[in-house]
C-alpha cells in the first residue's frame, strides 16, 4: 500500500466550524476512500435537517442518535469520517471513536472559528441572544475532552482546506514513521 494511504480509518473531532466535513471530503478524495459524516446519518435517517431534529425531538434524542450511527460505522474500512462538534461529550463515543481509527483533532483559533461560524443558520446550539459567548463556554469546556481523545492535532486557522489536509497526511506520516522506529 502507498506510504501516503493511512492503513486504518481516519476520524475527524473537533468544534463547529473547524472544517471536519471539507477536509474530510478533500483527504476521502486523495486516498479513494469513504466519507461518512455522523451528522449527514442523523439527517438521513430522519429526512430532516439537525435544526429539526434538535427543535422537534431535543438535544437528548440527537445526542443518542450521535452514538447509534457511530456505532453502526464499525466495520468501516478504507473511511474518512467527520463527527459532530459534540461527539466527544460521550465517553462511550470516544471509545467507539478509537475503535474506528486514528482520531485528528482539528483545531482552530476562536477569532477563525466565530467567522466561519457566525452566519450560519444550521447550528442550533448557536441559535440565541448570544452566540459568540455560547461558542467561547463551549469551545472552553469542550478542548480538553477533544485533547484526550485525539492521536494528534492539527490546526487549521488561517489554512484553504486543501492546506489543512496537506497537514493531516504529514502528520499522519510522521506518526507511522515513529512507530515504524520504536518497534
Ligand atoms: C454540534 C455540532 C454540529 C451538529 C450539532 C451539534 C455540537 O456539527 O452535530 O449541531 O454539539 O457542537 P458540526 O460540528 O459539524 O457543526
Amino acid at each position: 500500500m502507498s506510504p501516503q494511504i493511512p492503513e486504518s480509518n481516519v476520524v475527524l473531532i473537533g468544534f463547529m466550524g473547524s472544517g471536519k466535513s471539507s477536509v474530510g471530503r478533500e483527504l476521502a478524495r486523495r486516498w479513494r476512500f469513504r466519507f461518512v459524516d455522523t451528522d449527514a446519518a442523523i439527517r438521513r435517517r430522519f429526512s430532516k435537517s439537525i435544526g429539526e431534529i434538535f427543535s422537534i425531538y431535543g438535544e437528548d434524542f440527537f445526542r443518542e442518535q450521535e452514538h447509534e450511527v457511530l456505532r453502526e460505522m464499525l466495520g468501516q474500512q478504507r473511511a474518512v469520517i467527520a463527527t459532530g462538534g459534540g461527539i466527544v461529550l460521550q465517553n462511550q463515543n470516544v471509545a467507539l471513536l478509537r475503535r474506528l481509527g486514528r482520531i485528528v483533532w482539528l483545531t482552530a483559533s476562536p477569532d477563525t472559528i466565530w467567522e466561519r461560524v457566525r452566519m450560519s443558520s444550521h447550528r442550533p446550539l448557536l441559535q440565541n441572544q448570544d452566540p459568540r459567548g455560547t461558542m467561547d463556554r463551549l469551545l472552553q469546556a469542550r478542548s480538553p475532552l477533544y485533547a484526550a481523545a485525539a492521536d494528534l492535532t492539527v490546526d487549521s486557522s488561517g489554512l484553504l482546506h486543501c492546506e489543512v489536509a496537506d497537514r493531516v497526511v504529514a502528520r499522519l506520516l510522521e506518526r507511522r514513521a515513529c512507530s515504524r522506529n520504536q518497534s
